[in-house]
């Protein structure tokens, strides 16, 4: 039985159904099992959890062969810091308590900081609090600049008829689709090939600049001279926080950016094959950000 958490959202999804496609038991955990019954009518068990429910957890791992865990965004939250230190507290029990073997991390480039990286200090925290438990083996799969961050430019193109962030224009990111990190993910769920405490970066197909991110969406939409714009931190947090995040999280994205444009936060490992994934930006345009473009419904 595999356990997987945030199984209706990006990675977690691929996950579950790669897991399924190849004939295993698996448990799907998240808030409501109606957004879960898409896997439960394919095999999966639903676990209705919350990630700070240690107890719930605890039974939801409970058998498990291996768990993935993550730590679920909270955009609305006034103290985001606490409330990634409580889910993972709450994670870290509930797999002691269960006495789970293997667990497969989504982590991020920058994890190996412990300060300055916004919400990523909460994954060094939880990939220093798992390295603590004994006869625990971990994989962190450190991923990079998810594709998705660029989907809310959607609405600023058509607000504002160009991008805007607060990432440098020139700064080449290391830049993934989330169904390559489920992918990866899941590999390691069926292989178990990961001892003690081990943390692999995952790259994307190649490093892009926020300058080839408009590039690519400007021909993609028929506006090839789209711009990108980089705004200042301040900016950045009145227009995010009008999205409806708290201040907190935009405060702490912005510190993210700012550490990414300093080269603080960055991949440890040169590109190799191992940690290059093969979705390209482009097909990530046609598939995922031209859909919701278009109003059309999208999973992402
Ligand atoms: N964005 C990046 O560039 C980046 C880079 C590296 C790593 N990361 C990591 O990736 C994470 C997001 O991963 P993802 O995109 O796969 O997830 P996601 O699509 O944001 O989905 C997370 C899922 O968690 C569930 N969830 C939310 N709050 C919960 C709670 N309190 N208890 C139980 N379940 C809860 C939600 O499902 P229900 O609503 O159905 O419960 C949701 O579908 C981030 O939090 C960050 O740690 C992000």
């Amino acid at each position: 039985m595999y356990v997987i958490l945030g199984a209706t959202g990006n990675t977690g999804g691929v996950i579950a159904e790669t897991l399924l496609a190849k004939q295993q038991k698996v448990r799907v955990v998240g808030r409501s099992k109606e957004r879960l019954s898409r896997f439960t009518s394919r095999g999966a068990e639903a676990f209705e959890a919350d990630v700070t429910d240690s107890a719930s957890l605890a039974k939801a791992f409970a058998g498990a062969r291996a768990v993935y865990a993550l730590i679920p965004p909270n955009m609305a939250s006034n103290n985001v810091r606490a409330y990634q230190d409580q889910v993972t507290e709450s994670i870290a029990s509930a797999l002691q308590q269960a006495g789970v073997t293997h667990v497969v991390v989504l982590s991020s480039i920058g994890a190996d900081k412990p300060d300055k990286t916004g919400p990523v200090v909460g994954l060094h925290i939880l990939e220093n609090r798992l390295a603590a438990i004994p006869n625990l083996h971990v994989l962190n799969l450190r991923a990079g600049y998810f594709m998705e961050n660029t989907l809310p430019q959607v609405d600023v193109i058509k607000n504002f008829g160009m991008m805007a962030g607060p990432v440098n224009a020139d700064l080449p990111l290391a830049m993934i689709a989330t169904p390559d990190i489920a992918a990866a993910a899941a590999q390691a769920l069926l292989e178990l090939n990961f001892s003690g405490q081990q943390s692999r970066e995952l790259l994307g197909q190649r490093d892009l600049t926020y300058l080839e991110v408009a590039r690519v969406i400007g021909v993609a939409i028929g506006k090839p001279a789209l711009a990108y714009v980089q705004l200042p931190g301040e900016q950045i947090v009145q227009a995010m926080t009008q999205m409806g995040m708290s201040k907190n999280m935009a405060n702490l994205l912005v510190e993210m950016s700012d550490s990414l444009n300093a080269g603080y936060m960055k991949p440890l490992e040169p590109r190799t094959a191992a940690n290059t994934t093969p979705t390209a930006f482009e097909r990530f345009v046609q598939d995922v950000f031209l859909p919701a473009f278009k109003g059309q419904a999208t999973t992402a």
